[in-house]
C-alpha cells in the first residue's frame, strides 16, 4: 500500500508535490467553470468522506473544504470545537485512530501545531492542516494560485508582507522559498520572522515603505490572531504604523496587487479604500481556497 500523504506545512512538503497539486487544482477549476461537476471522489461505495475538526471559528476554510468535497462527489463531516475536546476529552492520537477506521481523510484547525503533528503521526488516512498557530498552508497555496493567475508566473516576483509574523506570514515565506519568489517583511521589533529557509531571498525591516518598494504583491493579515486575544491591547499599539492604506501604497509599484487572507479588520490592518480598491484581489484569493482545496483533496484522497 502506498504511504499516505499529509499536508501539514509548506516547508514540510515536497516542491514537486505542491507543483502537482497546483496543476490538478488549476485543471479542476477550469473544468468546473467550463463543464460543471467533476466527481473524482464519488467512486468506491458512496464517495470519500472528510472529517473536519475545528477548535476555532472559520468561514472560508469550512465552506471551501465542504464545497470541495461536495463538488467532487464526496462528503464532509463538521466536528465542532466542543465536540471532540481534542487533548481534553480524548487524546489526539486516539481521535486519529478512531477516525481512521471511519473516514478517508482528516482536516483539522487547531490552536497548537503539535496537535496536527500528533493527528498525522497516528492517523492511517491523510491529515490536512486547516490552520494552526504555526502555519496555514492551504491559505498560502491558494494565494500562490492567485498570484500565478494574476501575473502568469511566480519565479522572480516579490511578496511584501506588512504586519505580524504569524501562521499566514510563515506559510507565505515558505511558499516564496518553494516557488523562487522573494520575501520582504515589515514588522515591529519582536513580531517578525526568522529566516529559516536556505536559498530564500529574504529581508525584514521595521519600515513598511522599505518592504513594499518594488514588490509585486503586498500582503497583510490581522494583528491579533485567534488565540492571541489576551495580547490585543499591546498588539494594537505596536502595529498602528503598519496599516495598509492609500498613503502607504503611494510607495508601491503601480502594478502591485494587495492580498489579505480574510477575515479583515477593516480600519485596522487594512482600510476600506484599499481592500475595495482596484489593486485588491482578495475575493479572487478567497475563491481560490475552494479550487486549491479540490486539487489537494483529489491528490491526497484518490491519488490524482
Ligand atoms: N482565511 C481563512 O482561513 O478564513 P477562515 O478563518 O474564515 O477559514
Ligand atoms: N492569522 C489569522 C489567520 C486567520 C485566517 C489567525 O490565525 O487567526
Amino acid at each position: 500500500m502506498a504511504e499516505k500523504l499529509d499536508f501539514i506545512s509548506i516547508a514540510s512538503s515536497r516542491q514537486e508535490t505542491l507543483l502537482h497539486v497546483l496543476e490538478v487544482a488549476k485543471r479542476l477549476k477550469k473544468q468546473r467553470k467550463e463543464t460543471g461537476q467533476n466527481d473524482l471522489l464519488a467512486s468506491g461505495g458512496g464517495g470519500k468522506v472528510l472529517a473536519c475538526i475545528y477548535e476555532k471559528p472559520s468561514l472560508r476554510t469550512r465552506v471551501s473544504f465542504e464545497m470541495a468535497m461536495f463538488q467532487l462527489g464526496g462528503n464532509a463531516i463538521y466536528i465542532s470545537p466542543n465536540e471532540i475536546g481534542l487533548g481534553t476529552r480524548e487524546s489526539a492520537p486516539d481521535v486519529a485512530r478512531v477516525l481512521s477506521g471511519m473516514v478517508d481523510g482528516i482536516m483539522a484547525r487547531v490552536f497548537e501545531h503539535q496537535k496536527i503533528l500528533e493527528l498525522a503521526e497516528h492517523a492511517l488516512v491523510p491529515v490536512i492542516n486547516g490552520l494552526s498557530d504555526y502555519s496555514h498552508p492551504c491559505q498560502a497555496m491558494a494565494d500562490i494560485m492567485t498570484i500565478e493567475e494574476h501575473f502568469g508566473k511566480l519565479a522572480g516576483l516579490t511578496l511584501a508582507y506588512i504586519g505580524d509574523g504569524n501562521n499566514v506570514a510563515r506559510s507565505l515565506m515558505a511558499a516564496c522559498a518553494c516557488f523562487n519568489m522573494k520575501f520582504r517583511m515589515a514588522a515591529p521589533p519582536g513580531y517578525g520572522l526568522e529566516k529559516e529557509l536556505p536559498g530564500l531571498d529574504f529581508a525584514i525591516t521595521p519600515e513598511p515603505r522599505d518592504a513594499l518598494r518594488n514588490a509585486d504583491v503586498i500582503y497583510t493579515d490581522t494583528w491579533v490572531s485567534m488565540g492571541q486575544e489576551a495580547e490585543k491591547e499591546k498588539r494594537m499599539a505596536a502595529f498602528q504604523p503598519y496599516q495598509v492604506n492609500a498613503e502607504l501604497l503611494k510607495a508601491a509599484s503601480r502594478h502591485a496587487v494587495v492580498m489579505h487572507c480574510l477575515p479583515a479588520n477593516r480600519g485596522l490592518e487594512i482600510t476600506d479604500e484599499v481592500i475595495d480598491g482596484p489593486r485588491s484581489v482578495v475575493f479572487q484569493e478567497a475563491e481560490n481556497r475552494l479550487h486549491f482545496q479540490k486539487g489537494l483533496l483529489a491528490v491526497l484522497l484518490c491519488g490524482a
